[in-house]
Formats: structure tokens, sequence, C-alpha cells
């Protein structure tokens, strides 16, 4: 039985990974903070009691702040796998926060390869590199394409990717860094975008809000859909080499492209609910995220299915439904269409 560690395993990506990686019959292990609140409800449905026989998820306490928890863990659980999702990730805190997001994204990294590189244990690494690094690089990006960050965050994933790479060059780890164009679903962090307008049209619909306040409506990115990513990400790690490998749809939208989808499919014009708040505004903002993936289609025969639409209203059904509200249906079709079930 194959052994993985995730860190970020709380996160979206994290729970999705965790879920697959059961389905593959590994052994997983997740890194969790210590919270005074719970803060294990996208794992809850895969978590059971370790006294249970057979139980394959193990939860353990740690910090990317801290390096003596994560060499341990390491050292200890000699995983074959570590697929490292953790990090302060959403791009407009880090201009509020920019040194504890180099801490925790940018160094929490280091301390991650340095325990697996003083360990000696041959585990294949995941770095969770962004599309963000690209900042106002020319579109369409692939792994060639120069980084030109614009926020903390992305300068801070572009020292995380360097790292990895000086990994693998230096000491010879198995390390590679995916860089993920945006992912998003029902799962996703409430204060991302994509699911804030869901989650707010959700609450329109419901009456139990008037408005939804917003920032930048003209920023495009390539959404896709999360679960896809994460098969991405395990496949990068059974290849016979380590390599960088870009993963995205190829296809890229604005924001209000996104309302208008939305706010459309629920039978609502977005333009009577939403109003710019400038605070969502951010210093410097990335204008234009498109996916030349074709060395993930080609090498790791991955290419996503669920396109720009199906995704809109796979995020509408489901935060209608935990609105309370009856979805409309057609985002269920589609996840029963590709895989089978009506998974979240
Ligand atoms: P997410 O939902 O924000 O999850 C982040 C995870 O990191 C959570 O489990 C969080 O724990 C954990 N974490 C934060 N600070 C930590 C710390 N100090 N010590 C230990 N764990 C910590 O992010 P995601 O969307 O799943 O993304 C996963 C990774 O991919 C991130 O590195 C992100 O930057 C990167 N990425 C994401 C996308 C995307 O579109 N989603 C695209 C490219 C790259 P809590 O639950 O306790 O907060
Ligand atoms: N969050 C947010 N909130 N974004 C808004 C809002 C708002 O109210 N209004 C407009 N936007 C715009 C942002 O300015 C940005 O241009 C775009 O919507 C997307 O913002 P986010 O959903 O916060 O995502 P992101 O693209 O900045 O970052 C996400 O994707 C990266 C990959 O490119 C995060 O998941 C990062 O962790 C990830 O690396």
């Amino acid at each position: 039985m194959k052994r993985a560690l995730i860190t970020g395993v709380t996160g979206q990506d994290g729970s999705y990974l965790a879920e697959l990686l059961l389905s593959r019959g590994y052994e997983v292990h997740g890194l969790i903070r210590r919270a005074s609140t719970f803060n294990t409800q996208r794992i809850e449905h895969l978590y059971r009691d370790p006294h249970e026989s057979g139980v394959r998820l193990f939860l353990h306490y740690g910090d990317l702040a801290n390096s003596e928890q994560l060499t341990n863990i390491i050292y200890n659980l000699k995983p074959d796998e570590i697929y490292h999702l953790g990090a302060q990730s959403h791009v407009r805190v880090s201009f509020e926060m920019p040194e504890y997001t180099g801490d925790i994204t940018g160094l929490g990294t280091t301390r991650l390869l340095e325990a697996l590189r003083r360990s000696g244990i041959k585990a294949r690494f995941y770095q969770a590199g962004s599309s963000e690094m690209y900042g106002d690089a020319p579109a369409p990006q692939h792994e060639g394409t120069p980084f030109r960050p614009r926020s903390p965050y992305a300068a801070t994933k572009v020292y995380a990717h360097w790292m990895t790479v000086g990994y693998r060059e230096g000491y010879t780890l198995w390390a590679c860094n995916g860089i993920l164009f945006n992912h998003e679903s029902p799962r996703r962090g409430e204060t991302f975008v994509t699911r804030k307008i869901t989650m707010g049209l959700a609450a329109i619909k419901a009456g139990r809000q008037q408005k939804l306040y917003l920032g930048n409506l003209d920023a495009k990115r390539d959404w896709g859909y999360a679960p896809e990513y994460v098969e991405g990400m395990w496949l990068m790690l059974q290849q016979d080499e380590p390599q960088d490998y870009v993963l995205g749809t190829g296809e890229t939208h604005s924001v209000k492209e996104f309302l208008t989808e939305a706010f459309g499919y629920a039978g609502l014009d977005w333009q009577e609910h939403v109003e710019i708040d400038p605070r969502y505004f951010r210093p410097t903002d990335v204008d234009l995220l498109l996916a030349d993936a074709s060395k993930a289609k080609q090498q790791l025969h991955w290419s996503p299915r669920v396109r720009f639409p199906e995704l809109v209203r796979i995020m509408v059904d489901a935060d209608l439904e935990a609105a309370g509200l009856k979805p409309i249906g057609e985002g269920k079709k589609v996840l029963e269409r590709y895989f089978g079930t009506w998974h979240r």
C-alpha cells in the first residue's frame, strides 16, 4: 500500500486529493493546523475513528511555520509521495500580509524540502505552483513562459517553484511543480470570486441578501473544475522523471462573464444585484490568464472535461441546495455524465 502525505488536506484541493488517493488504495496522512474550532469540514465524510479497523486516513497536527514538526512527520511516516498543497493561498490577503504569506507559502516549502532532504527518504514531492506566477506575461502561458509575478503571493510561489527546481537539480530529489490555473468547485473557499458569486446569488435567491459587492470584473481567468486537477497532480508523480507541468482548460473568461453565466442560469440579472466595492481591488491585479496545457495533454494524457458553463452550473446548483433551495439540475447532470455521481 502506498503512503501519501498531504499538506493542506483541509483545503479545497487537499480534500479532493485525499478522496482520490483513498479510492486508489493509498494510506493517506494529512497535516492539519490546530484551531479552537473544527477546520476539517471538507474531509469529514472521509474521516473515521482511528480505533476502527481498516482506517486509511490519518491526521497529524502541524504547521508550515514549524520545521521541527514537519521533519518529525516526514521521518516517522516515510511517505512514498508528498503533496505539498498547504499555503496562505489568497492573493488579496497576501497584499495585507506579505511577510506571513512569504513565511507560510514560501519558506514553508523550503522547510518541507529541507526536511525531506535531511531525512534521506526517497519520497516523490509535488509542489503546488500557480498561474498567478505569470502575472502580466503574454497569454497563452506555458511551462516556458517567464514568470512576472504581480502580488506577494505570486512572488512567493515563484520562490517555492525555484526552490523545488533547486532541490531537484542540486540534491536529486524527485520533486516537481504543477503550475495550475484557477480551479474551482462547490468546496472552493468562500472568499474566492467564483464561490463568492455562487453563494451570493443563492443568498439573493433565498431572499437573505439584496446585493453582492465585488471588485475588478474585467480580470480574465482560465477556470477549471478542481477534482480534475488533483488527478493531474497524481499523474505528475507517476511519471518516470520529475518535470513541471501546466494544467488548465485553454479557455479564458472574465469575472463579468462568470456573473452573466451564473445569474443567467438562476434566472436573475446580475446588474440588478452587483455593486462595486473598491476594497476588493488589488494594488496590482493579473488581467489575463490562459493556459497552454499541451505538455500535460501529451505526456500525462490529462485533459479536463468540465467546461466553463458546466463548472458554473455545478457550483450554482450546489450553493442553491446548500441554501435550502431546489437546484436547477443542469450541474447535477454534468457530474453524473462525466463522473457517474453527484459528488461535490
Ligand atoms: P485552500 O483551499 O486555501 O487550502 C489551503 C490549505 O493550506 C488549507 O488546508 C489550510 O489549512 C492550509 N494551511 C494554510 N496555512 C497553513 C499553515 N500555516 N500550516 C499548515 N497548513 C496551512 O487552497 P486550495 O485552493 O486547495 O489550493 C491548494 C494549493 O494549490 C495552494 O498551495 C494554492 O496556493 C495552490 N493553487 C491553488 C489554485 C486554485 O485555483 N485553487 C491554483 C494554483 C495553485 P486551514 O484549512 O486550516 O486553513
Ligand atoms: N477574491 C475576490 N473577491 N476576487 C475578486 C472580487 C472579489 O470580491 N471581485 C473581483 N475579483 C477578481 C480578482 O481581482 C481577480 O482578478 C479575480 O477576481 C480572481 O480572484 P480570486 O478568485 O481571488 O482568485 P485569484 O485568481 O486571485 O487566485 C486564485 O487562483 C490562483 C491561480 O491563478 C487562488 O486560488 C490562488 O491561490 C491561485 O494560485
